[in-house]
């Protein structure tokens, strides 16, 4: 067949995953400001997606659509257009992109749904200027981006460490049957750090993620790794929001295996046995009246791709 005379631009579609954490210990804060943290991070089922294509040099520029797109900034703070900035801060030329967002995950939700837009921009960047990076590569800029964006790139299980962008692959066995219970509003990260501080907490010693769960998770076992989920930010969250004490209280008598209020809040995330039970418990809890909407997922899954096509 022959060349088309006006070749089709280049798209470059891309997706990240969002996330969960098994785990969220939380020190006192560093003289940064930042919280140390010991967390294990798990990548589960729920993506959105950017596309990205060729902009003249210098113009970046975003466009957003999907689950809560209004509440996501469409201007030089959103996080992707800052990722797709500082990685043509790398390229040989001057470059530039039109990115567009498909977002599934709920904004100001607990799930890093910010910086999975991050990753997912470095990786379509990255292909559209045909930078040749890898992930190791991208990985020091995705953690100026954000606490939570190395893992976003990384994906599958981690141990996060520092204030949460240093991270290192978790040995997990088997996959796990969650259901995201989603709130009807977002609750601001900043906030429930400082009601954190505020409410005296004790850091754990020695501070590291507990060992009980990184057995849990080489068994492969829910019903083993459902007792072993720690949140420090439940307090404070549960007190921003007081319906989710309720919400995990209506998890656990449904039968979850574990309950755990994800990062900041305030989605919570509930452990079934199997993906048959993660149907069922998803029906019931959405039939509850305790939470906007629900979300059966899996995990662990990759990191930040491109898509091929
Ligand atoms: O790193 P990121 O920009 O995602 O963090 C958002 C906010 O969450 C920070 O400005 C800070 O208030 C809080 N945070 C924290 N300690 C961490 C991570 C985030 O206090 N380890």
């Amino acid at each position: 067949m022959a060349e088309p005379i006006f070749p089709e631009p280049e798209l470059i579609h891309a997706r990240a995953p969002a996330k969960i954490n098994l785990v969220l210990r939380v020190g006192h804060p560093r003289d940064d400001g930042y919280h140390p943290l010991a967390t294990v991070y798990q990548a589960v089922g729920l993506y959105d997606e950017v596309t990205a294509s060729v902009a003249e040099p210098g113009v970046f520029e975003v466009r957003v659509d999907g689950e809560d797109s209004d509440a996501v900034p469409a201007g030089d703070s959103n996080l992707a257009v800052q990722a797709a900035r500082l990685l043509a801060g790398e390229a040989a030329e001057p470059v530039g992109v039109s990115l567009a967002i498909t977002k599934a995950i709920p904004v100001a939700g607990g799930l890093a749904g910010g910086s999975a837009d991050a990753a997912a921009a470095l990786v379509s960047c990255a292909a559209l200027w045909d930078l040749e990076a890898t992930t190791d590569d991208l990985l020091p800029l995705a953690a100026r981006l954000g606490s939570d964006v190395p893992f976003a790139l990384m994906g599958s299980t981690a141990v996060g460490s520092g204030r949460g962008e240093s991270v290192v692959p978790a040995l997990s066995r088997g996959c796990y049957h969650w259901v995201l219970a989603i709130a009807d509003r977002g609750l601001s990260t900043p906030a429930v750090y400082r009601r954190y501080d505020e409410l005296g907490p004790t850091p754990p010693e020695p501070f590291a993620v507990p060992d009980g769960l990184m057995s849990a998770l080489v068994t492969g076992d829910p019903a083993r790794l459902g007792p072993e989920l720690i949140n420090d930010l439940q307090r404070p969250a549960i007190e921003a929001m007081p319906a989710l004490r309720l919400l995990l209280e209506t998890g656990a008598e449904l039968g979850a295996l574990g309950q755990i209020v994800s990062g900041s809040g305030p989605t919570c995330a509930f452990l079934a046995a199997d993906q048959s039970a993660a149907i069922e418990l998803s029906t019931a809890l959405s039939t509850s009246g305790t939470c906007r909407a629900v979300r059966p997922v899996a995990g662990p899954v990759h990191g930040a791709r491109v898509l091929a096509g």
